[in-house]
This record gives structure tokens, sequence and C-alpha cells, in this order.
């Protein structure tokens, strides 16, 4: 809802408030908190050095991080003064991924009257969360250069505050980085032209004392697959200022007469109890407003996917052999990974020549999946649409179109360079290629893979077009194909976003399938992304990353935890193996509405606690799924078993635990908790089920 009383302006969603008022031609901070029923202003009357903006600028006396920086004529100080507001009936468009649906949409127009720049900034109400964006549109008839537009800036009072951010790297995305906000200027940012494995366009600002239960906790989410920056400063009194935005690199932006650009939307939400609740609103938020409708809150196919166990050892003899042992498992699709097309025998050739490699499959894609049909599974294919290698024909036709910097070698990283998907022509060129494939087969999957950061990008507008070229070959395929499910990849998971999400409905979350170290990637990755968005793969063990043996039950309830999966030799393991997937694949399939539909409560965390549990209660609260993990084995003779309190019950009905088992009242389950007996060695697990009995 949007109240507009006067200069005061309302921004309410369920349990939140958000308020800032205009004065003197100037936005300025009032409150964003819990909702206290009224407009309210926690920030005192101040100078400029300290008062709560909604927008800083650099120049006017306001030391702090500034929203918005562009230079024109002979300036670099800017004055946006008011214009006016309205309620729209619904957002803009933006020409790039947005949460969906018509919602209600408050537009406050600003201009600078030197620069002729008309900044307008849109908030957006959602039940869960507060969505902002801006725009910026040169009504001069000169350029000017834009050097930082953030999507928004948030203003917070003096007070105790820690920081969560999910930096990270290849196979170890997105840590747990709790800190203590110290004085000064804290920066989240990516200028690998995407979001990256190292760093995640997420980042929360909670009570020093809040928990996962309690305490004020802000989370913010860019969603953008590009350069972005979140920075958070800490002024003099205490004071916090967080501004998140797309980065554009030095140089700026030439914004030329006419022309306007729109800054990627933020997503903000706010929790009074902590960051379980924080996060079950962003979970509540992306299920409803930002995944594919088509594919939100559906079963997702139990794929095996090739990789991990043929590699690039691709053949007709193997894929059968692959297929064969799949059979009957529960497996519904076979996805065929990296090595079916060009003449790739490694990772040194072929990316851009989308053409079945016919000295490997020399019946082509359709024997493949005719076998695939006739075993009862769908069919599945792995891409790298945005890359080029140096050995392929699509190079030797087109040398120009890769990323490349006039009169330089161009940085290779894995024998390949990305393509310049900034330029029509060659987004054309992609679709088509991958039109060919998808329309002559029948292929219901694809895994759109990414695995390299772009290098030798001369300019930042680049940077920008690349993402938007991106997106328009999602959009075209999507179209195009609107059955086509597309797994979302980057070398692992180093384009865990919320712009991929809007296309492909789960990502894979890491290469890192060691059960442990999922347990973590998978745990922090939930601080902002619903389960359904992960894709997890149970693999062979000891793990192709860490050497680690962990048992099948542990890596089977680990992988449970989202879009589950499989990625091991099924042809060459063991019948006892076989087994135990025709279990987990039986099991997950009873599970997998209320795991991927219901709330997650996390119970331990696995970067602290020695242990890693998470708990999914369905929407009605009468099932629970709890899976719980520890690290290291314990001399548990005669000691006392580690107990879980759930959460989430109803506190006043019974629930079973497990087929038949004891039965116990919500509160009770909430109070007392469970114990729990995992028995004796290393990353041992138990599963359990809970369900509301009479
Ligand atoms: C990186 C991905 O993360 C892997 O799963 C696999 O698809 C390889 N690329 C293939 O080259």
């Amino acid at each position: 809802m949007i109240e507009i009383n006067g200069n005061k302006y309302r921004l309410i969603g369920r349990g939140y408030s958000y308020c800032f008022y205009e004065e003197d031609g100037k936005l300025w901070h009032a409150y964003y908190g819990k909702d206290l029923g009224a407009y309210v202003c926690n920030c005192d009357e101040k100078g400029i050095q300290s008062k709560c903006s909604e927008f800083g600028e650099f120049g006017n006396g306001d030391y702090r991080l500034p929203s918005i920086t562009a230079c024109g004529g002979d300036t670099m100080v800017t004055d946006f003064r008011f214009e006016k507001s309205e309620i729209l009936p619904r957002k803009p468009r933006i020409g790039m991924p947005q949460l969906r649906g018509d919602v209600e949409t408050l537009a406050v127009t600003l201009r600078d009257e030197f620069l002729s720049l008309k900044l307008t900034l849109y908030y957006t109400p959602y039940e869960d969360g507060l969505v902002r964006s801006a725009l910026i549109e040169n009504e001069g008839k000169s350029g000017v250069r834009l050097f930082e537009c953030a999507s928004a800036c948030f203003d917070f009072p003096c007070g105790e505050y820690d920081t969560i951010d999910l930096s990270g790297r290849a196979n170890k995305e997105r840590n747990f980085n709790r800190e203590k906000a110290a004085s000064g200027i804290k920066t989240v940012s990516s200028t690998r032209g995407i979001t990256s494995h190292q760093h995640s366009p997420f980042f929360a600002l909670l009570e020093h004392c809040a928990t996962e239960e309690d305490g004020d906790a802000y989370g913010f989410n860019l969603i953008y697959s590009g350069n972005f920056e979140i920075k958070s400063e800490k002024d003099e009194f205490g004071q916090i200022r967080v501004v998140v935005g797309e980065k554009i690199l030095h140089g700026g932006i030439e914004l030329t007469a006419g022309e306007r650009l729109f800054t990627p939307e933020v997503v903000s939400v706010y929790s009074d109890s902590g960051l379980g609740e924080m996060s079950r609103n962003f979970h509540r938020l992306y299920r409803k407003s930002l995944l594919p409708p088509r594919f939100a809150d559906k079963i997702r196919p139990i794929v095996i996917n090739s990789w991990e166990s043929i590699i690039f050892d691709v053949s007709e003899e193997n894929l059968f052999g692959f297929i064969d042992g799949a059979k009957g498992l529960g497996i519904d699709m076979v996805v065929l990974d990296d090595g079916w097309f060009g003449k790739r025998d490694n990772d040194d050739c072929s990316l851009g020549d989308w053409v079945v490699d016919k000295r490997k499959l020399p019946n082509g894609l359709t024997a493949i999946i005719d076998k695939c049909k006739a075993s009862g599974m769908k069919f599945g294919l792995w891409f790298e649409p945005e890359m080029i290698s140096p050995d392929s024909d699509l190079y030797r036709a087109h040398p120009d179109w890769a990323l490349q910097t006039r009169g330089r070698d161009g940085v290779q990283f894995r024998n390949q360079w990305v393509l310049d998907f900034s330029r029509k022509e060659v987004v054309d060129y992609v679709f088509e290629s991958m039109c060919k494939v998808l329309s002559e087969n029948d292929i219901a999957y694809v895994k759109w893979d990414m695995n390299r950061s772009l290098t030798d990008v001369s300019n930042a507008r680049i940077y920008h077009d690349y993402v938007l070229g991106v997106y328009s070959l999602y959009e075209r395929l999507t179209v195009a194909f609107p059955e086509l499910l597309i797994e979302g990849c980057a070398g692992g998971g180093g384009r865990f976003d919320g712009g991929i999400l809007y296309y492909s409905p789960m990502i894979w979350t890491s290469d890192n399938t060691d059960a442990w170290s999922r347990a973590q990637i998978q745990y922090s990755t939930s601080l902002c992304y619903p389960l359904q968005a992960m894709s997890n793969h149970v693999s062979a063990c000891p793990n192709i990353q860490t050497a680690r043996n962990i048992s099948f039950t542990t890596r089977g309830a680990v992988a449970k935890l989202g879009c589950m999966g499989y990625e091991l030799h099924v042809s060459q393991i063991s019948e006892s193996e076989r087994e135990e997937i025709r279990t987990q694949t039986a099991e997950y399939k009873k599970d997998a509405e209320l795991i991927l539909c219901g709330d997650l409560y996390r119970l331990r965390n696995p970067f602290s606690d020695g242990a890693f549990a998470e708990e999914v209660v369905s929407q009605d609260k009468s099932e629970i799924i709890v899976v719980y993990v520890r690290e290291q084995g314990q001399p548990s003779k005669g000691g006392a078993l580690p107990r879980l309190r759930l959460k989430g019950l109803c506190a006043d009905w019974k629930y079973a635990i497990g087929e038949g088992g004891e039965t116990r009242f919500g509160a009770d389950l909430m109070s007392r908790g469970v114990e729990i007996d995992v028995g004796r060695g290393d990353y041992a697990s138990v599963t359990l089920h809970l369900k509301r009995t009479e």
C-alpha cells in the first residue's frame, strides 16, 4: 500500500513500513522497519552532513556515499530537486528482469536543472518486501557522463549493527560472512561482468544482537547478473547508509541527449524476527514474483547429469550404457553435459559451434533421445552460449565477435574467450544455432553454463549492454520454447542471482558436490534464495573436489534440500547403491512439494555449530521434514544426545515423529525439542518426518 500525505510518503507491506518526506525540494529519509501503524520519523533534524537522505548526491555537503554521480559541461556536482510524485497502477517495464506483477508503484521525479537530467525513483511495496529502482533521463542537448546511479539508498539511524555478505570462491561459493559493522566503508562488488563465485549481490544489515529468530534484519538483493556494488558506510555518529546498484566501471557511461537508463531493481526485505524470517520473506517473494510462473512451485525433474562421470568421453556407447544404468532408478531426465558438439574432446575448442559431433554421435542426438524415451526418461542438453573458442569455426568466420581490446591478444581462461553479447548480430547467431538444435530434437531441459568472467571489455557501456544481451537471449529462447526448463550455471554456482532466476527457476549451486561443503553453500545461499532455486546432485565418493567420503545417505539428505539430481556413473555403481537411489528418488517424489514450497527454518549453522540442520514446514504446518548432519563424530556412549528445538509448528497440534512413531504436541517439540541420534562417524545424518495426527 502507498500513502501520500502532503509532503510525506509511506510504503506499507506485511509487517514493515518505509517512510520519507520532501522538504525544500529535497527528499529525506524518515523510517524503515516494523510497521507502526502510522507515518513515523526517527531521524532527528540535523544538518546535511548527517541528515538521512533518500538518494545522496555528490558535492552538496553530504560527504557520505552518494547514490548518483554524473558529469556534464564543466561540473560534477548535481542538485536534483523535487518535481512531482504520482502513484502508478503498475511498475514501469525496465528492460531487464524484475519482480513480476502489476503492483502499485510510487514514482517520485526529481530534476537537475543545470544538467537537464531527470531522475525518477520508483518504490513498489510488495507484501514481503520493498522493491526500488531508478530511471535517469538526459533531457538536455548534450551528453552527460554517468559514473554512478544506484538503484536505491537506505539510511539507518545510529545503532549497533552487523553485516552479512556472501563472498566466496569457485567450489566454495557464498560463505556466511557476518561481522560487526565498523566505521568507514564496506564494499561488496563484482567487476567480473557477472555476479561471480567471489561476490554475491546480497547484503544484510542486522542488529548486532540479532539471531536466526530475533532482532531486526534487513536484506538487500540486486536483481542483476553483471557488475554490481553494494556499499555500506558507518559515519562518525554510528549511522549507516547502504547503497545498492549496478557498478558502472571506469570512465562511466555517456548518456547522449534524449537517452535514458533504468537501473536494475533492488529488493529489500525487513524482518523483526531475525535472519530466519528475513529469508522466508525473500523466499515467498521470489517464489511468487520472481521465478518463471510456469515452473515456480512445481516439482522439478530428478536429473542425472553426465559431467562428473563421462566428462568429455561422450560416445553413443557410453551414453547408452549411462541411460541403461539410469533406467528404473526413479530418475526423470538424462542431461548430456559438455562434449557433444563441434570437435570437443577437451576444453580447448569448439565453443560456438553448436552442431552435434557426428564422430561421437553418428546417429545424432535422436538415437540418444529415443533411448531415453524408451527408458522412460526425458532428455536435457548442455550449452555455453556466451563463449567462443579460438579453435572454432565460429571464430574463424567471425574473429571480431570475441570480446577483445583492439591491438591486444585477448585474455583466455579455460582456453576460451567471451562473445560480445552487446552486439545484436552475435546474440542472433547464438539464438539461431541453439534454436536449430532445440527444434530438431526433443529437448526438455537446457543447462546454460558460463565458465569464465569477462575481460578485454573496452568500456563501461559494453558491460551493461552485455548483460542486456544475455537477458535478450534468455527472453527469446523462453518465448520460442515455453516448456523448456533452463538450469542456470556458471562454472559451478558463479551466477546465482535474481536476474538469472527470472528465467532459470533453478541454478547449479556449486561444482563442489561434497555433502558437507554443500551443506555450507546451500545454507548461506538460502539466506536469500529459496530451496527450489538450488540444483543439488548426489555424486560419487571419494568426492571429485574434496576427496572426502560421505555416506550415500548423507549425500542424499543434503541434495534433497532443493532440486535433487544425480551426477555419477550409474552403470558402474553397486547394486546396493542402486537400491539407495531407488529409495531416495521415491522418497524425494513424496517430499518434493513440501521441500520446494514449504517454509525453511535453519536450525544449525554449519559454519559455526559443527552441525547442519534445516527444517522445512509445509504451508499448512501439518508436515515437517528435518535434515541434520553432524560434522565430526563424537564419543557418544553414555552421553546426552543433541536436541533440536523445532520451529514454526502449530503449538496445540499433535505431530507423529516418523511413520507410526512417538506423538508429541507442537509446543513440546518447539520447547523441549527432539533428540537426534546420528550414531557414530563423521558426517552422519538423520532425516526426520513429522506429520500432524488427530
Ligand atoms: C562447469 C559446470 O559447473 C560443470 O557442471 C560442467 O557443466 C562443466 N562446466 C562442463 O564444462
